[in-house]
């Protein structure tokens, strides 16, 4: 499959540094947009992500995707959103808090960088479109490629607290699918876990392109056929992996329709199987050109690639998962005073009991935060006077803190400013949502065009006859004969 790594992601450590000045100066946020030379949006490659709205974001949200964003939002044209539907597919039975964790997760993307200028930042359910999309695409998707969707069973078994044998809960990579391909997104920024969701999302396609757009060539069509659009059908049988139906002896002859539509089908199956890109690249490049402007292949929507984006792993002060349910979290609106509590409680290198027993910063979620937050100088000295037991945990936590706090405070201060404006988020929101349903609208239109060929009837239809009054005016009194 291929893929595309974010060359300054891969493998290397996220670290406080590479956090744009804008978090850093709150007072020059275009200080960050300056070091790197931006290409205009309809040059660079899309990337869309969606965020649940589960209320405000810990550290580990910032380190797992928030500090990818930034990135992202440099180099791509990035649709970013709050997938509140896809909250209603575990969490439907109480949709009271959607809109306030909608503004407090916002509110965070907002202080830690997550720009409007640079980024559509909007919220799912305030572009229908997406809907209209899933229910198009939900009709020609089989119920096993959904079944089959490697976290489906084990989401159900794992939240057995809620009833999801829902047909949403079912659907819902298939409303993702909806959410990239709506914006012709080239690429989905995911882990290695939701790659198979990228996958899907492809098959999707492919299927959606075949059956709407493919190679659309009719009996009629073929009845007007030269030697050329011949020549170009033979080209694009005479690949590597193709059955042809062909017999040698057609070469002389004009084939006759029925080998052509059997010849078609075949080149379809392989399209399928191996996707309208890779089939292209099989046909011998002499031939390239007639082939695809003689047979031609509609695509209707485009293919995402994943992102793959290895981010570190962030453990909660307990050592476990971050995770709100485990009371571990260390939340970007913490108070310094919380912060500081929360750093002294943290779990350390269990077999360090006494202060002159030396211990191990590699096993202690402490050192992976000063990791994070610490200057070199600091890290490398834990490193050392802990394995010699020259520092005491307390100290160190104590250190760590400091580095939390002095990263922490910009991105306080600008959540701050946000807060004391919440109506500015809504603004922000809705000016995304209303540019992302510009794109979206783009896209339905192409869609709805290949699925429901309005035009082709309405040309057979011909000039408007003779006008008809509306069935509006008529009042119901009227249309039953009784007069006014
Ligand atoms: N899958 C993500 C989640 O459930 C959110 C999401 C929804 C998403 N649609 C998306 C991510 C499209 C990337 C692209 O939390
Ligand atoms: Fe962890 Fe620091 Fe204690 Fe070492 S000194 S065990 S790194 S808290």
């Amino acid at each position: 499959m291929p893929e595309e790594r974010v060359e300054e992601t891969a493998g290397e450590q996220v670290s406080a540094a590479s956090i744009p000045a804008a978090v850093s100066d709150a007072a020059e946020p275009e200080s960050a947009t300056a070091a790197s030379p931006r290409l205009p949006a309809e040059k660079r490659k899309r990337v869309v992500s969606g965020m649940r709205p589960t209320g405000p974001l810990h550290i580990g949200h910032f380190f797992g995707a928030i500090s990818n964003w930034l990135k992202l939002q440099e180099k791509y044209d990035c649709f970013f959103f709050v997938a509140d539907w896809h909250a209603l597919t575990t969490h439907y039975a109480d949709t009271s808090q959607v809109a306030q964790n909608t503004l407090e997760m916002t509110l965070d993307w907002l202080s830690t960088g997550v720009d409007p200028a640079k980024a559509t930042v909007f919220i799912q359910s305030a572009v229908p479109e997406h809907a209209e999309l899933h229910l198009l695409l939900s009709m020609i998707t089989p119920l096993g490629w959904l079944e089959r969707v490697p976290t489906y069973k084990e989401q159900i078994e794992n939240l057995r607290d809620k009833d999801l044998g829902t047909y949403g809960f079912l659907g819902y990579p298939l409303l993702q699918t909806a959410d990239i391909v709506i914006y012709d997104a080239d690429l989905v920024p995911v882990g290695e876990d939701q790659v198979p969701h990228v996958e899907l999302s492809r098959e999707v396609v492919r299927r959606f392109n075949l059956r709407f757009g493919g190679l659309r060539l009719s009996q009629a069509d073929y009845e007007t056929w030269n030697t050329e659009d011949e020549f170009s059908l033979r080209a694009a049988i005479y690949v590597p992996g193709i059955p042809t139906t062909f017999k040698p002896s057609s070469s002389v002859q004009p084939p006759r329709w029925q080998d052509v539509a059997d010849n078609i089908k075949v080149i379809t199956a392989a399209i399928e199987e191996w996707g309208y890109e890779n089939y292209i690249a099989k046909v011998p490049a002499e031939f390239r050109n007639r082939v695809l402007k003689r047979l031609p292949f509609r695509t209707i929507l485009r293919e995402p690639q994943p992102l793959l984006t290895e981010t570190p792993r962030l453990p909660g002060t307990d050592g476990r998962r971050m995770a709100k349910s485990y009371g571990n979290a260390i939340w970007l609106k913490d108070s310094v005073e919380e912060i500081r509590a929360k750093a002294k409680n943290m779990m350390t290198d269990p077999a360090r009991v006494r202060r002159t027993d030396p211990g191990n910063p590699d096993i202690c979620p402490v050192f992976s935060y000063h990791k994070l937050f610490s200057d070199a100088a600091t890290i490398a000295m834990v490193n050392h006077d802990c394995r010699t037991a020259e520092i005491g945990c307390v100290d160190c936590k104590g250190k760590m803190a400091d580095g939390l706090i002095r990263w922490i405070e910009p991105v306080q201060t600008r959540r701050r400013e946000f807060e004391r404006n919440p109506r500015l988020v809504w603004d922000i929101l809705d000016a995304g949502s209303k540019s992302a349903r510009k794109t979206a609208s783009a896209t339905m239109k192409r869609v709805r065009k290949a699925v429901f060929h309005w035009e082709e009837a309405r040309k057979k239809a011909g000039a408007a006859g003779p006008a008809i009054q509306s069935p509006a005016t008529v009042s119901p009194s009227a249309a039953r004969g009784e007069g006014e």
